[in-house]
């Protein structure tokens, strides 16, 4: 029995809930959302689903109500308002940050031991927040960030070596921001080969500037911002905790003295299982992306401050 609940039935948080249907790990799904009706009408939509997608996880839509979610194994917290075209996430704040205090207090009164993933923007800021109102083991709370931004990463280094993505190992970590993100060139791989013996500089630098601005470049596609890659990840790392996979993900966890950093939360790379952030995998960086993570830590701790700003820690 695996309960999963998913704060906010928007774009991000239905595509969630349907991603963890389909691959057929959690045996219930909670959708929850402040406006009546909606969370029950996509999920009763996604139940009509179930036959023709294989699934047999129970799917329910909740208005407002978190008695609804309580013993939950994972709860997923996506809701606030998503960003505009030319908005940056950082923008989000002054909206968001009330709403995740009050969310995240509301989900431990009916779950005091659930696996939180805070995936709300700004993500590094609303997990920081997330942790100091807690005060949760380090590892319990974390955001998702880092697995999206590296699925990006892929998909770009994919279509520049016409090769499968599932050959592809890339890593994403530092803040979840379009311009202090980290993509890690020197530990991208095509079948074990480092793409830095098969890519031009030049193509390299391409890549990456397009991995960092991915979020960016969608949301000014599709007038809001994306939902099917930042979806799956959620659902992607629920699957590490509920089966206790221990995958390796970059996530947005509190550190201590990790990568140099003491009292941020930030994207690293780091063991999922059953209890949430097991390890903060330590790996090697060269000098130029040590110096990179470090701007991004700087950058996510300005938006932090906000947060004393707005006397919310
Ligand atoms: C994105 C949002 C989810 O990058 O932050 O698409």
């Amino acid at each position: 029995m695996s309960k999963i609940s998913i704060i906010g039935a928007g774009n991000v948080g239905a595509t969630c809930a349907n991603a963890i249907a389909h691959m057929n790990y959690a045996s219930e799904i909670i959708l929850l959302d402040i406006k009546q009706g909606f969370a029950e009408g996509k999920a009763t939509d996604m139940m009509q689903s179930a036959k023709q997608y294989g699934f047999d996880c129970n799917i329910k839509g909740i208005t407002n109500d978190y008695k609804a979610t309580e013993k939950s194994d994972i709860v997923v917290v996506t809701s606030g308002i998503p960003r505009k075209p030319g908005m940056t996430r950082e923008e989000l704040i002054g909206v968001n940050a009330g709403i995740v205090k009050e969310v995240i207090e509301n989900v431990l009164k009916h779950s005091p031991k659930a696996v939180i993933i805070i995936v709300s923007n700004p993500m590094d800021t609303m997990t920081y927040l997330a942790n100091k109102i807690t005060n949760l083991p380090q590892g319990r709370i974390f955001g998702m960030g880092g697995a999206l931004d590296s699925s990006r990463f892929r998909y770009y280094l994919s279509n520049e070596l016409g090769c499968a993505q599932s050959d592809i190992q890339c890593t994403v970590i530092g803040g979840h921001s379009d311009t202090t993100m980290v993509p890690l060139i020197s530990k991208a791989t095509l079948a074990g080969e480092p793409v830095t013996n098969l890519l031009k500089k030049d193509k390299l630098e391409e890549i990456k500037h397009n991995t960092m601005i991915g979020g960016a470049t969608l949301t000014r596609m599709l007038n809001t911002s994306a939902w099917y890659a930042p979806g799956s990840s959620i659902a992607m790392m629920c699957k590490s905790i509920i089966l206790d996979q221990k995958k390796i993900f970059p996530c947005s966890v509190y550190l201590n003295g990790e990568y140099n950093q003491k009292d941020i939360c930030i994207g690293v790379p780091a063991m999922i299982g059953k209890k949430g952030i097991e390890k903060i995998m330590n790996f090697t960086l060269t000098e130029e992306e040590k110096e990179a993570f470090n701007k991004s830590a700087e950058a996510v701790k300005k938006t932090n401050s906000v947060l004393h700003d707005m006397n919310l820690i």
